[in-house]
């Protein structure tokens, strides 16, 4: 798929008092800032055009977009995260949705999703049932990804240390998966070529193909390097301050 747009949405100065499991001590805003600004123009430099919702100190977590809804060519789904806290995140995204998609379907209470947790793999779509999506929000998606033609798989990741499905895996086209030991040998990625990430690094696992580039944490150069084997071209994102509050790469934006 060839992306040309991006929904982001910088951190706000209350960055700090998102959730996070990390243990890493809180982000430094100023760089947070800063680390966000370079991941958008590393988009740009993808081709991306970069719409920026404005930071929104309501929710400290909202700069992790991507768990507010799912884009497609033919349709958009609002989600509804699982974490409480960030349930609000979702209706300015809506809002700025509607202004570019004939109709935004949605998930309904008690259903839950993070975005984190849906995995597009060429028109297929692998849904985690994690500590954010629960099972009502896994069908009710896959009952909306039906919709638009689009198949699905449930995927549980509940036994795992996973915040997210896309906290272990990325799927990088070609049917290549870069997955890291966290994730559960489940049959459903039994048809992938997978790239095992080192166990070290397996906060790298959540990289993203954006065009011809695969955009992965700077500092993780085991896994960039398995990819650079693979003539992937490799883009170093520094991502320092969103992994203290448990967010990854793909996190940070919505693409279309
Ligand atoms: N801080 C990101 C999340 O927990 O959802």
């Amino acid at each position: 798929m060839q992306y040309t747009r991006a929904l982001v949405r910088p951190p706000s100065s209350n960055f700090a008092e998102g959730l996070t499991s990390s243990g890493e001590g809180p982000p430094d805003i100023a760089r947070a800032i800063e680390e966000h600004r370079a991941y958008c123009r590393v988009l740009e430099e993808c081709g991306l055009e970069i719409t920026e919702l404005p930071a929104d100190p309501r929710h400290p977590d909202g700069c992790f977009i991507e768990d507010t809804a799912i884009l497609m060519e033919h349709g958009a789904i609002a989600l509804r995260p699982g974490a409480p806290s960030r349930v609000g995140e979702v209706a300015s995204v809506m809002q700025a949705l509607r202004s570019q998609f004939q109709e935004v379907a949605q998930i309904f209470a008690p259903g839950t999703v993070d975005g984190g947790d849906v995995c597009e793999v060429d028109g297929h779509f692998l849904i985690g049932l994690s500590s954010r999506t629960n099972e009502l929000g896994a069908r009710q998606l896959a009952r909306l990804l039906g919709d638009l033609q689009c198949t699905s798989s449930i995927v549980d990741i509940r036994g795992s240390r996973l915040l997210h499905l896309k906290t272990g895996l990325s799927y990088l086209g070609n049917s290549c998966m870069v997955v890291s030991e966290d994730m559960p040998r489940v049959p459903e990625l039994s048809q992938y070529e997978l790239i095992p990430v080192p166990a070290e690094e397996r906060y790298a696992a959540n990289c993203v193909l954006v065009n011809d580039r695969v955009l992965v944490a700077a500092g993780y150069p085991m896994l960039a390097g398995l990819l650079k084997a693979r003539r992937y071209n490799v883009v170093p994102v520094e991502m320092s301050e969103f992994r203290k509050m448990d967010g990854g790469l793909s996190c940070l934006s919505l693409r279309l």
